[in-house]
């Protein structure tokens, strides 16, 4: 089996990322939380044909949860992380203290304005701005020529698409689709907190997002009908209690009323603690 490098350090990560660009390799990197999960794995898969070098981060980042959030019982687990990624070949786990990452005297916060105060963003205020701080430091840190994300988290792709152009990092951008397990839930970290009660509930999102995707196949082209349809399954069970439900433009996240192009189902909410969100890009045939 592989054994795989772990680095601490932002000075060690930086100067073993200058020392493979001078040899001419092309670096892949897959940003996490760790908690890694079979979503993770393929994220893995897609860069690593496309580098010569993978480094994956595992960074529990503490400015992306709002104060009553679950950032102390987020699931932490790098020695589980670490055998999950043997044989993948991962060259460097990244895995940096908090007080590595934010020194005492950190200051600075990166923010894509518009697109992180929406859906995600009302409901979380301040935590794009989180995620985007810690991926710009990232990408200093690491230096990639490919990064992926999951289509899991849809808006953080969106928003980090962003990032990645407006401030010119000279990264491909890689999308992953979502993995589900076999009765369609997103593979997600926080799936970990859910009760078997609650578990067996949480097929909810997918059913609701499939409801609306049938509809809109079937010529539906009334953006609030189809919201309708996808309100009908989730009002099926009353212990998932949903922030938002809604048909958006798959980058801007603009809502749309009438579908005349590929658009995406976005559905988030609770069960009972779990905050649990979902989507399901719908594109048109042509
Ligand atoms: O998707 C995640 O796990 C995190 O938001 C990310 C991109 C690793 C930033 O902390």
């Amino acid at each position: 089996m592989q054994k795989i490098q772990t680095i601490r350090t932002i000075a060690q990560m930086q100067s073993l990322s200058k020392d493979w660009k001078r040899e001419g390799k092309r670096i892949g990197f897959v940003p996490t939380m760790g908690a890694l999960h079979e979503g993770h794995l393929s994220l893995v898969e897609l860069v690593r044909p496309q580098c010569e070098r993978l480094v994956v981060s595992v960074f529990v980042n503490p400015t992306q949860f709002g104060p009553k959030e679950d950032l102390e019982r987020y699931p932490r687990n790098l020695e589980g992380d670490l055998s999950r990624l043997a044989e993948r070949k991962v060259d460097v786990v990244f895995a940096p203290e908090k007080g590595e990452i934010y020194k005492k005297e950190h200051a600075t916060y990166v923010e894509v304005e518009g697109l992180s105060s929406v859906y995600e963003g009302a409901i979380r205020p301040g935590h794009f701005r989180g995620v985007c701080t810690v991926v710009a430091m990232l990408f200093n840190i690491i230096m990639p020529d490919v990064a992926a994300f999951g289509q899991k988290d849809a808006q953080q792709a969106a928003v980090l698409r962003h990032l990645t152009q407006d401030l010119h990092f000279p990264i491909r951008f890689l999308v992953g689709l979502t993995i589900r397990e076999s009765d369609g839930l997103a593979m997600s970290s926080r799936n970990a907190y859910l009760t078997s009660a609650e578990r067996r509930k949480a097929t909810v999102l997918f059913r609701a997002l499939k409801a609306g995707e049938a509809r809109i196949q079937a010529g539906e082209r009334d953006g609030g009908n189809v919201r309708e349809a996808m309100k009908d399954v989730l009002s099926g069970v009353p212990e998932f209690k949903p922030d938002y439900n809604d048909i958006v433009h798959p980058e801007s996240f603009e809502k749309v009323n009438e579908i005349c192009g590929d658009v995406l189902l976005i559905i988030a909410g609770k069960i009972g603690s779990v905050r649990l969100i979902d989507n399901l890009l719908v594109q048109q045939k042509t």
